[in-house]
C-alpha cells in the first residue's frame, strides 16, 4: 500500500519538552513542511496524553497548515495518568472499544477529520487479532482512518494480525539506528521488505545518545572519519545509514529545533556506498561481520 508519506517523518513525542507556544509549534510544523516533511507522528499517550491536543492547538492557531499534513497516531498503551483516572496499572489494551475510542479522541484533540495511519503501539500479550480487525474495519468504513499498521511488532506478531485483515498492514514503526541494530537480523526488516510495508525508524539518533558518543569508541572513530570524507555530521551519517537500507526505512525525527531538522534533511544527499555502510554497522556492533 502506498502511503505517500515524506521520506522523513517528524515525531512529536517530545513536544512537552520543547517549551513552545501553539504559535511556536505551528512555526516548527511550517518549517518541516518547507523542508519537505509532511508527515507527523503522534500517539494518544505522548506528553501524559496531552501531545495531540498541543498539536491541535498549533493547527487551530494556523489552520492553513492543516490540509498540508499527514497524521500518524497510535493507541494500545494505557498509562497510569491523571488524564486517565480509571487506569490502576500500566497495561496494554487492544480491545475494539479502546481502539475506536482512542481514535475518536485523537481526532477531537488534533481537529483532524481522519488519521492517515493508525498504529497499534506495542504488541499486546492479550491481543485478539479478530477484535483488532473488527476495530480497523469499523474505523475504515467510517472514514476515520485511512490505513493501519503496527509498532514494535516482531514478524510473528505482525503475521498473526495480518492473518485476520483484508488489507495489508502498511507500516511497522520500530527502533532501529546505529545504536540499535537488532531489527536488521531478527526478520523484522526482511518482513517489511517482503510485504512492502513501510518501516519507520523511531529514535534514529538513539534518542540523542549519538550526539554523546565519545570520539574514541569504534563508532566514534568511524563517524569522525566518514564525516570528514563526506562532509557530514555524525547525525547526518546516522540518517543516511538508515536511508541506505533497501526496505526503504522512513526515519522519525525527534528534535524540536528547526535548524537541526534542516541539517538532518540534508542527509538525503549523502550516498553511503556498501563498504561505508558496513563500516558503520561493524563499528556500531563492535565486532566484524561473520
Ligand atoms: N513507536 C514507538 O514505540 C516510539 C518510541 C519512541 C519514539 N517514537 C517516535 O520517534 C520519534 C523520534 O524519537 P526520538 O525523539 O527519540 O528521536 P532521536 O532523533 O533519536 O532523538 C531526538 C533527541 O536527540 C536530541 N539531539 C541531540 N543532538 C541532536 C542533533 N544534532 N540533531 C537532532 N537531535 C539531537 C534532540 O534534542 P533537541 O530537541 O534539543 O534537538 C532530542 O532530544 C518520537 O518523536 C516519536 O514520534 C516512537
Amino acid at each position: 500500500m502506498d502511503l505517500n508519506f515524506s521520506r522523513l517523518i517528524m515525531g512529536m513525542w517530545r513536544i512537552g519538552d520543547w517549551g513552545l507556544s501553539p504559535a511556536g509549534v505551528a512555526d516548527l510544523i511550517e518549517a518541516c513542511l518547507e523542508l519537505g516533511i509532511d508527515t507527523f507522528d503522534l500517539a494518544d499517550i505522548y506528553t501524559g496524553y496531552q501531545c495531540e491536543a498541543m498539536f491541535g492547538a498549533a493547527l487551530a492557531a494556523r489552520p492553513a497548515l492543516r490540509p498540508r499534513l499527514k497524521l500518524i497516531s497510535k493507541c494500545g498503551i494505557a498509562l497510569v495518568s491523571a488524564a486517565r483516572p480509571a487506569h490502576r496499572v500500566k497495561h496494554y489494551n487492544t480491545g475494539r472499544a479502546h481502539i475506536v475510542a482512542s481514535v475518536e479522541h485523537s481526532l477531537a484533540a488534533t481537529g483532524a477529520e481522519r488519521l492517515d495511519l493508525l498504529l497499534i503501539h506495542r504488541p499486546d500479550p492479550l491481543m485478539d487479532a479478530d477484535e483488532i480487525a473488527e476495530a480497523f474495519g469499523a474505523l475504515q468504513r467510517s472514514g476515520k482512518v485511512a490505513a493501519f499498521g503496527v509498532s514494535n511488532f516482531l514478524p510473528h506478531q505482525l503475521d498473526l494480525l495480518q492473518s485476520r485483515l483484508e488489507s495489508p498492514l502498511a507500516a511497522n514503526q520500530i527502533e532501529v539506528s546505529l545504536l540499535h541494530t537488532t531489527s536488521l537480523f531478527d526478520g523484522t526488516l526482511d518482513q517489511c521488505q517482503r510485504l512492502r510495508a513501510m518501516p519507520q525508524a523511531w529514535s534514529p539518533l538513539g534518542g540523542g545518545r549519538l550526539a554523546a558518543e565519545p570520539v574514541d569508541t569504534p563508532l566514534g572513530r568511524v563517524l569522525a572519519r566518514l564525516g570528514e570524507e563526506l562532509g557530514a555530521t555524525r547525525e547526518q551519517l546516522a540518517i543516511a545509514w538508515l536511508l541506505r537500507h533497501p526496505a526503504r526505512i522512513h526515519p522519525v525525527l525527534g528534535s524540536g529545533k528547526a535548524e537541526r531538522i534542516r541539517q538532518l534533511v540534508e542527509a538525503r544527499r549523502i550516498e553511503l556506498d556498501r563498504q561505508q555502510w558496513f563500516e558503520l554497522l561493524e563499528a556500531a556492533m563492535g565486532r566484524e561481520m561473520p
